[in-house]
């Protein structure tokens, strides 16, 4: 069993498609373990974005992702990170499969509407940075 952070970022917290984004994970059959409304600091954005900083695009993205709040979550479930990133589809909008999140709501790559983990290492990471351990749920799996 896998963990991944998943964010509805600004402009989906905005054009309230938070509802919408969870429900297709839902549909999967993957399991919210976390999840919070908060508004992110420039310092978080630096720890989250930290693989960015000194990248062209990095002022944009940080101005971006402290504009508003957004939605933090965790979601587990076997193989999670791949699953969902399936589900988010490609950062550009262009790119991403017809029936990804992206194709259907995203035009704009600096505009996309979600952040996925992209690897065990990033989740790990990434969950420690927006969670404490006592926010995570432990199921009790009883179906
Ligand atoms: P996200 O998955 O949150 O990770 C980094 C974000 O930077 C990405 O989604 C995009 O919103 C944004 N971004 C803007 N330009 C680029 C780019 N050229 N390559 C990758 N990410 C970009």
């Amino acid at each position: 069993m896998e963990r991944t952070f998943l964010m509805v970022k600004p402009d989906g917290v905005q054009r309230g498609l938070i509802g919408e984004i969870l429900s297709r994970f839902e549909r999967k059959g993957l399991q919210l373990v976390a999840a919070k409304l908060l508004q992110i600091t420039p310092e978080l954005a630096e720890k989250h974005y930290a693989e960015h900083v000194g990248k062209p695009f990095y002022p944009p993205l940080v101005d971006f992702i402290t504009s508003g709040p957004v939605f933090a979550m965790v979601w587990q479930g076997d193989n999670v990170i791949a699953l969902a990133r399936a589900l988010i589809g490609k950062t550009n909008a262009i790119d991403a499969a017809p029936g990804t999140i992206r194709s259907d709501y995203a035009v704009h790559t600096n505009f996309n509407l979600i952040h996925g983990s992209d690897s065990p290492e990033s989740a790990q990471r990434e969950i420690g940075i927006f969670f404490s351990e006592h926010e995570l749920i432990q199921y009790v799996q009883t179906i």
